[in-house]
């Protein structure tokens, strides 16, 4: 099997992507799982040439949360990279990203919609994460770039982002992979001990006893999931909400029957935080 050549500095990239045409680009930050590999697969006939980047980026990550735990495994991410037809896999080094330091040059705002949810218990998170990957769309000029929808707040954003600061990039969503029981594939799911790994399906539950109530309306919906996490244990619920696809109107009413609408979750389960959410219509 033939590993994709690794590109660490802008110049490396240049040589790697000389003659690439279209080019469809996977960030990562590495610790590859089965979810990734859809990413790959999804992405992979968009474009002539399949790029992954692999970079845990810092600034992304809040003083005291896991940047240094975060999982890497570069050996095995290659070769699932390989077995998935990526070409390049982009692994830059800090200056490379970051030429004046992760605390001084320019950065991305995400304006009030990195501010809730996530960016409510993570005020710098999305800062972080727009600011990485504007730079990995100004590095590499992607034509398409594959996001998975299990980070949807994340996926929203980079969308405004990209449409709103007109890049020449289609940011393309992909839907969250799960395991057998329900539980979203996510790098950190390996932080898990086995107890906690079996309550952190109460999750992916939750958003299931929701979906069988979207034909009831919103109320109804969150009265269902809520149910199910009061009734779990080892889950410290940071949020359960209905939302518009948008993520504009976190107070969705029972009016909006018929409507598309998305619930999203995110709960502690021991150290590791985790996120859900899941696509619906109301009424229907
Ligand atoms: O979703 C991720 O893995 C990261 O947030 C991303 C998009 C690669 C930016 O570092």
């Amino acid at each position: 099997m033939m590993l994709p050549v690794v590109a660490r500095t802008r110049a490396e990239l240049h040589d790697a992507l000389s003659g690439a045409g279209k080019i469809s680009l996977v960030p990562t930050m590495g610790a590859l799982h089965g979810g990734h590999v859809q990413l790959l697969k999804h992405a992979l006939p968009l474009g002539d040439t399949l790029v992954a980047s692999i970079f845990v980026n810092p600034t992304q990550f809040a003083l005291g949360e896991d940047f240094t735990t975060y999982p890497r495994t570069m050996d095995e991410d290659l070769r699932l990279c390989a077995e998935a037809g990526v070409s390049v896999v982009f692994a830059p080094t800090l200056e490379t990203m970051y030429p004046h330091g992760i605390d001084g040059g320019v950065t991305i705002d995400p304006g009030p919609l990195g501010t809730i949810l996530e960016g409510k218990t993570r005020p710098t998170h999305f800062r972080g994460v727009l600011t990485v990957v504007a730079k990995l769309f100004g590095l590499l000029e992607p034509d398409f770039a594959v996001f998975g929808e299990k980070d949807y707040q994340q996926l929203t954003l980079i969308r405004l982002m990209a449409q709103g600061l007109c890049m020449d990039t289609e940011v393309v969503g992909c839907p969250t992979v799960r395991e057998a029981d329900g539980l979203a594939m996510s790098s950190r799911n390996r932080f898990l001990d086995y107890r906690e790994r079996k309550q952190a399906v109460a999750l992916s539950r939750a958003l299931d006893a929701g979906l069988a109530h979207a034909a009831d309306g919103a109320e109804s919906v969150l009265a269902a999931a809520r149910e199910v996490i009061d009734g779990a244990t080892g889950i410290d619920l940071d949020y359960l909400v209905l939302t518009d696809p948008f993520l504009g109107d976190l107070a969705l009413e029972e009016t909006a029957e018929g409507l598309a609408a998305r619930l999203l979750i995110e709960g502690r389960v021991g150290a590791t935080r985790l996120i859900d959410n899941a696509g619906l219509t109301l009424g229907s």
